[in-house]
């Protein structure tokens, strides 16, 4: 009876729920760090964190990427890299803890991470349960070295693990989308990677032998189709944020839109020990990140396109929307909206319609932060936008009484 009892419990091994209602929001090394972490920038970054109101704008978790590993012990259980981590991930636990935060961490399903540490294959739950007893809240669970093994089967190997060692870890896929994990992983991980790495570039492909990386622009393109899988507690994963890394304010800007209006989980890549004023304005825009905390949890929309102006529609609760106009080419663009072109009903996922014929909106620009009339009135003034180069219009659009 006993032995059935523990097999069922296995088998049925589910992940943890509620721990992504909204998307995820935090911090992680790689983008900006790639393999050069330790102890004291972690600790520095959790203090930067708080100190400039990223932690209560949202971003709770602080993700270590690949390269905080040291070898197995003699038990085979991973150990942190001495050097680097002398004092162990339970005491940076502990310190990330104590400033309100919560600490992620890295590893692989193959038998090496992508930056050769030692990987989780063969020692799943050995690992999960020594990230449970370090008080770990995160796992981004890599795909390198992975050539003989089935996705399907590695992920949920991991989920069940994390499960039984028994404290709720978010588990975030990072298998890169080859095997569409959107049509197989909602019961296993919270977020997957939809695509290959992001390359700190607007608008280009980053080429090597074997593998690509895939700039702002590229990656959101490869989101098509991928909405209706997505929603509370499985969010699609377009790959972390570059903004603050160096690339224009204005595509700082419509990267974050465009992030926000995909229900995308906001991890963002920059030294937060170092940020522009412009690059704190765009992370921490609280308007920005309502749409994309917004409890629907619907993935927004590309509704059409033209003159390489892309117009985006995000359904939000209440009867609200999320409008966004991005513009793909380097010059900017004017543009007179007719809000009855728009109208539209969202028949892939939440069915909702615009009905801007019986319902008169009030518009709020998102990055100007002012009201801009209503969507009645501006179909009388009929008065032209101006959409800069690799930039965005943002509003949010709240019904009115009809
Ligand atoms: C892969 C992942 C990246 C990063 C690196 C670390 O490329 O997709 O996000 O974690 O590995 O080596």
């Amino acid at each position: 009876m006993l032995v059935v009892l523990a097999t069922t419990l296995v088998l049925n091994a589910q992940k943890y729920e509620g721990l992504a209602d909204t998307p995820p929001m935090g911090w992680n090394s790689w983008n900006k760090f790639s393999c050069n972490i330790n102890e004291e920038l972690i600790r520095v970054i959790a203090d930067k964190m708080v100190e400039t109101g990223l932690r209560d704008a949202g971003y709770i978790y602080l993700n270590l990427d690949d390269c905080w590993h040291g070898p197995r012990d003699k038990d085979g259980f991973i150990t942190a890299d001495p050097e680097r981590f002398p004092s162990g991930i339970k005491a940076l636990a502990d310190y990330v803890h104590s400033k309100g935060l919560k600490l992620g961490i890295y590893s692989d399903a193959g038998r090496k991470t992508c930056g050769g540490r030692p990987g989780s294959f063969g020692h799943e739950y050995q690992d999960a349960l020594q990230y449970a007893r370090w008080g770990v809240d995160y796992l981004k669970y890599d795909w390198c070295e992975s050539e003989d093994i089935n996705p399907k089967g590695a992920y949920n190997l991991m989920r069940d693990a994390l499960r039984v060692a028994g404290r709720p870890i978010l588990f975030s896929m990072c298998e890169w989308g080859q095997s569409k994990p959107w049509l197989w992983a909602a019961e296993t991980g919270h977020m997957w990677r939809t695509t290959g790495d992001i390359y700190n570039c607007f608008d280009c492909i980053d080429q090597h032998p074997g593998w690509k990386a895939y700039g702002v622009l590229q990656i959101l393109d490869m989101q098509e189709g991928l909405r209706k899988y997505a929603g509370p507690g499985h969010w699609n994963d377009p790959d972390m944020l570059e903004v603050g890394n160096g690339q224009k304010q204005n595509e700082d800007r419509a990267h974050f839109s465009m992030w926000s209006m995909l229900a995308a989980p906001l991890i963002l890549g920059n030294d937060v020990r170092n940020m522009s004023e412009e690059t704190k304005s765009i992370i921490k825009n609280k308007e920005v990140i309502a749409v994309n905390q917004d409890r629907l949890g619907v993935q927004g929309f590309k509704f059409k396109k033209e003159d390489g102006l892309e117009f985006w529609f995000k359904p939000l609760e209440g009867g609200d929307w999320a409008f966004c106009i991005l513009n793909r080419n380097k010059e900017s663009r004017s543009y007179t909206i007719n809000w009855m072109d728009f109208n539209l009903t969202d028949e892939e996922v939440s069915k909702r319609s615009t009905n801007f014929d019986t319902i008169d909106y009030r518009i709020n620009d998102l990055w100007w932060h002012k009201e801009v009339g209503t969507t009645r009135n501006q179909m009388k003034t009929k008065k032209a936008i101006e959409i800069p180069g690799h930039d965005v219009v943002m509003y949010r659009l709240s019904a009115m009484s009809r």
